[in-house]
Formats: C-alpha cells, structure tokens, sequence
C-alpha cells in the first residue's frame, strides 16, 4: 500500500471511531489537529510529514482518560492498525512515540518531545486546547464529566505529578489555570507560537468578562 492509501485507510478508521464522540474529543478535533499539524511541519525543518500525518491522525485513537488510566492503550491501538495495514516498523516505531510523549501529564510534569513530528503534533493538539475552540472543548469535557463550571471556593492546583493531575475533578474554570493558560510557554515551533498568541489572548479576555458576569460586576 502507497503512502496516500495508508493516510486515506487511516482517516476512514478514524472518522469512523469519533463519530459519535460528544467530550471534545471528536473527528472535528482530529481533523483541525491533522490539518494544522501539517501546516506547522510546512514551516518546521526536518519534520517527515508522512509521520506527523499519521501521528496526528492516530493521537487520541485511544485516550488514557477514557481507557481507566492505561497510558499504553494509545499507543498499542495505534500499532495494531499499522500492523493491520503492513506499515514499516520503523514508521510504526516513530508514531507510537508520539502518541506516548504527547499527552499533558499536569503543570509540574515535563513532557518533552523526543522527536520534531512529536513537536508539531503535540503543537497542533494543544493549539486545539486553547482559543475559543480551547474554551469550547474544556465546558464540553467538564459536562461531560458532570462537573461545575466554576467555584470560587476550589482553588487551582499546580498539579506535580500525574497521578495527582489524572484524579482531579475540579470545576471547569480551574483547567484554565491549571493547564490551558500555560500551554503557550510550551510550544515547541515558532510557527505555532504565532498561532497562540491570539488565542490565549483571547482566552484571557474571556476569563475576564467570566469573572465580572460571575460577580455581577457588569450589572446595574
Ligand atoms: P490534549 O489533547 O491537549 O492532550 P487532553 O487530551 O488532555 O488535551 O484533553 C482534551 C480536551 O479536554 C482539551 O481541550 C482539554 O482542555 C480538555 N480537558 C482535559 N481535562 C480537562 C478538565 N479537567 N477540565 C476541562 N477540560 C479538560
Ligand atoms: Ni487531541
């Protein structure tokens, strides 16, 4: 199988799993991250993009967040579909890292990337994270979870360890503080730093107006 079919085959199998998926994990999101990822390894040296496609395409194909914890369901899933299609081991071998290292694991645990396709990909999902697209997935996974959308009695939690970022049920607002603010500092490219700036501007614009409609500051 060429290449173009290996993409074609992959995003059939993709699309098919996410369809139906409401947490902000779905084929929409998959589709931005691969469209973008593909844009950042256009402006990113020594990027092979037939591994970042694939990366992109396969990065949440199994999520530890809906897997109880296990953080290899990703990247075994990942495996057995290129395995099904007769994929080069070394490609596999080059996808499988990615989604390893890719996931956010709480802001006092580094996740570097080992990899320049693991950066762009890891870049591209975490341009999705923030922004008003950012904004819009934190309430639909904090809805999903059944949790509040604020509580100003709960305070945010440097999360050191991920364990201690894996158990965390706070109100929505928190992830904000806890992880969605902070993911400009993290980029890897200079090509997805220019991205960010306007969405994390504008979601720092958005926390505002929250806060004051919150108070009823803007009232009277
Ligand atoms: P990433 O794709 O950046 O690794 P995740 O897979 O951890 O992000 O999360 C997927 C989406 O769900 C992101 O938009 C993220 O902000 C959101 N999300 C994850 N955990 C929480 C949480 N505790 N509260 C609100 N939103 C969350
Ligand atoms: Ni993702």
């Amino acid at each position: 199988m060429d290449n173009k079919a290996i993409i074609a085959r992959t995003v059939d199998f993709v699309q098919a799993k996410f369809l139906h998926e409401g947490s902000g994990h779905d084929w929409a999101h998959i589709q931005r991250v691969w469209h973008t990822s593909q844009a950042l390894a256009s402006q990113t040296p020594a990027v092979d993009p037939f591994v970042t496609e694939l990366g992109a395409l396969l990065h949440d194909v199994a999520d530890w967040k809906f897997h109880a914890g296990d953080e290899e369901a990703g990247p075994r899933a990942a495996r057995e579909w290129l395995n099904s299609l007769g994929v080069d081991e070394a490609i596999t071998q080059r996808v499988e890292v990615i989604i390893r290292e890719i996931s956010f694991k709480g802001l006092g645990v580094p996740t570097p990337m080992s990899t320049p396709e693991g950066e762009v990909v890891q870049d591209a999902d975490r341009l999705d994270a923030i922004g008003a697209i950012g904004i819009a997935r934190a309430f639909a996974y904090g809805g999903h979870k059944g949790r509040p959308l604020h509580d100003p009695a709960i305070a945010p939690v440097a999360h050191d360890s991920f364990e201690s970022y894996k158990q965390n049920a706070a109100p929505t607002l928190n992830h904000f503080y806890e992880k969605l603010l902070h993911l400009r500092e993290r980029l890897h490219t200079p090509a997805a730093r220019v991205v960010a700036k306007e969405r994390h501007q504008f979601m720092e614009a958005f926390l505002t107006q929250f806060l004051r409609e919150w108070e009823g500051e803007d009232v009277n």
